[in-house]
């Protein structure tokens, strides 16, 4: 492909369910000019209670599905996916490869009282990559992880989960109001659908930080170094949605919800 034909090649970013939407979002408001093919790997979702081999394997997978049919870059929008696999997907393939990973910098330079929470997957916040992050922040700021198991499987569920989040989130964010943390970070894609039910049940001048537009800023940085952008004009985007769901009504359902508007969702049987 010549260079002209690779800037209007799409970006394919993806995640093991929904939770990634939120990156998108972020991408499509920063890069409009671009083409994106969101891959949701719905059928394997959540990673988050995943090993190490199935969390690599099943990102490879995907990566290798998107590369293949085209995509420039690739955007890993999930937390847990970057902790297990950026490392053996940039050594593999030979396309720039945007991760996510938690906040904490940032958090703990916002923080007035130095007390600053997260929230991630259990595979996120047990990671090595994640230890490493928080490591250098221990001795500047007490920081409190915590773990979520349940609010995935609500987020991907369809029809009314309300009452089954607002449980999670209690006992979730009790340790972070009993710790007085005055900082909050989102360690999950997941989770920033839910920013506004955490804000409320938190001190209102508490801040809540995730990372999905700052993904999109540094995908914009990449391209534009590496002369990739695409030179349509905003009116031009174009976004595919792909899910390895087994009952694609019900995936359709859930990203549309998600996303306020009416979708049209592809199968892949990778
Ligand atoms: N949304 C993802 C993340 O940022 C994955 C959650 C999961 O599948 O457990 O970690």
């Amino acid at each position: 492909m010549n260079s002209q034909g690779m800037c209007a090649a799409p970006i394919g970013v993806f995640d093991s369910g929904v939770g990634g939407l939120s990156v998108l979002n972020a991408i499509s408001a920063e890069l409009p000019q671009e083409h994106l093919v969101y891959f949701a790997d719905t059928a394997y979702a959540p990673y988050g209670d995943r090993s190490d081999t199935e969390i690599i394997n099943r990102s490879l997978k995907v990566t290798e599905y998107l590369v293949n049919t085209g995509c420039k870059a690739i955007v890993i929008a999930c937390n847990t996916a970057t902790a297990a696999a950026v490392r053996l997907l940039r050594e593999q393939l030979d396309v720039p490869i945007i991760g996510i990973e938690p906040g904490i910098k940032p958090a703990v330079h916002l923080s007035v009282n130095k007390r600053v929470g997260v929230l991630g997957t259990r595979y996120t916040v047990t990671s090595d990559k994640f230890k490493r992050l928080v490591e250098p922040y221990k001795q500047q700021a007490e920081i409190i992880i915590q773990a979520c198991p349940g609010l995935v499987e609500h987020l991907e569920m369809p029809g009314d989960q309300h009452q089954a989040i607002s449980a999670l989130l209690d006992r979730f964010l009790a340790p972070m109001i009993e710790a007085e943390v005055d900082t909050l970070v989102l360690g999950c894609t997941h989770y920033s659908f839910l920013r506004d039910r955490i804000q409320a049940r938190l001190a209102s001048n508490l801040v809540i930080l995730d990372t999905p537009a700052a993904v999109a800023r540094e995908l914009k940085r990449r391209l534009t170094e590496l002369d990739l952008l695409s030179v349509d004009t905003p009116i031009d985007q174009s976004i595919q949605y792909l899910s390895t769901s087994t009952n694609m009504e019900l995936a359709r359902q859930v990203m549309s919800g998600l996303l306020g508007k009416n979708i049209k969702l592809n199968q892949v049987t990778e």
